[in-house]
């Protein structure tokens, strides 16, 4: 086992203008399960690669353990990689395609079965081991890719996207199985998707990426809770954020009928960037819904507190509704989705008064989009 480091590691591709990975600097613990995640073209596949040794790196290092392996061959790095494309030797039985990288490096015969054996115990697989990988599930054969990596018993596991080819379901409960076997094993696993609720699900920390820039590492409930910035407050969170560009008042800021309170060094860092609005950031759930003739919190009370959103459509889902709304903030149309009891969804076309919940608000800087509230 032991520590991955990236070390201001920076990737350019030949003929490329801008780095495709700009001095990453991420610390992987001993055991610890990484996830990076970000939009298709942001330098997942990159990172990973120049960590297996399949990608040059032009700038920084990388570390495994006390090792620097910047410019070692991929088989010197002690590592074992499943890719989304996992093809397994068709014409091979089960056993023999986890067992073949052994096979490769002259284990013996009785070696490799026996640790064969063991990865298909820890797998789920021991009945399916005389069995050609067509005779098998989706899932199953994803198993076995994992299964080869695992034989090897190496110091990291790499993963990019390895359950992009399972059906929905299937890539569920794989993703449960993925994680709970790698906290059993113990080893040190760099995992790439694209799907934040994966990222969010597997990881003990999640790593974004925009653009080769390195966004935000956290643990899962500090990104949800606590978004460094408009990108990452915009990507982490399925419905994403609302996210309101509202003018800067006294105290705090004019969010509809409500006054958002927000810190005087907060408003003062926006106004010092010359900034006339922040960006206010309202999860889904993180609406109330202010009952008829409530005015409680109202700027005018005239008018019932917080913002009047028009209901264009509730999703349903049981528990908990969605609406997708609408509402005027200042002079533009904004689109809002808001968390409902699945009890008591509002009809399509009335009006719900939302107020942001106190404590539950994040404030950005409009202009470069960093976090502002504490
Ligand atoms: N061999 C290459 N030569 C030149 N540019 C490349 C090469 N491979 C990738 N790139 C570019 O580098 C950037 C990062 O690519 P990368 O494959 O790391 O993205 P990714 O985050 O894995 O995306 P996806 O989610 O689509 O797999 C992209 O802009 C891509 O076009
Ligand atoms: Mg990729």
């Amino acid at each position: 086992m032991a520590t991955v480091s990236f070390d201001k590691a920076t990737r350019v591709y030949p003929g490329g203008d801008k780095p495709a990975v700009d001095q990453l600097d991420i610390e992987i613990a001993d055991g610890e399960f990484l996830v990076l995640v970000g939009p298709s073209g942001c330098g997942k596949s990159t990172s990973l690669r120049m960590l297996a040794g399949l990608e040059d790196v032009n700038g920084g290092a990388i570390r495994i353990g006390d090792r620097d392996v910047t410019h070692l061959p991929p088989k010197d790095r002690d590592i074992a990689m499943v890719f989304q494309n996992y093809a397994l030797y068709p014409h091979m039985t089960v056993a023999d395609n986890m067992g073949f990288a052994l096979k490769i490096a002259g284990v013996n015969k009785a070696d490799i079965r026996k640790k064969v054996e063991e990865a298909a115990k820890i797998l789920d697989l021991t009945e399916y081991l005389d069995r050609k990988p067509k005779a098998l599930s989706g899932g199953q054969r994803q198993r076995v890719a994992m299964g080869r990596a695992i034989v090897r018993e190496p110091q990291v596991f790499l993963m990019d996207e390895p359950l992009s080819n399972l059906d929905a379901k299937l890539r569920v409960s794989t993703r449960t199985q993925i994680a709970s076997l790698q906290r059993r094993l113990g080893i040190t696993t760099v995992y790439v998707t694209h799907d934040q609720v994966e990222a969010m699900t597997m990881g003990d920390r999640v790593a974004v990426l925009k653009d080769g820039l390195l966004q935000q590492v956290d643990s899962p409930r500090n990104m949800y809770d606590r978004p460094a910035n408009l990108f990452v407050a915009g990507f982490i969170g399925s419905p994403a954020m609302n996210l309101v560009e509202v003018p800067i008042t006294d105290g705090g800021v004019k969010f509809g009928n409500s006054v958002v309170p927000v810190s005087r060094e907060a408003l003062s860092a926006a106004s010092g960037k010359g900034d006339k609005t922040v960006t206010v950031g309202v999860r889904p759930e993180h609406f109330d819904i202010v009952e008829e003739g409530g005015t409680n919190g109202a700027l005018s009370k005239d008018a019932p507190a917080g913002l009047a959103v028009t209901v264009n459509v509730v999703e349903e889902l049981g528990a908990d509704g969605y609406v997708y709304g609408t509402a005027e903030v200042g002079s533009e149309t904004k689109d809002l989705v808001v968390r409902v009891n699945g009890r008591s969804v509002p009809e399509k076309g009335a009006k719900l008064h939302v107020v942001p919940r106190a404590g539950e608000t994040h404030v950005f800087s409009t202009s470069t989009g960093e976090r502002l509230t504490d």
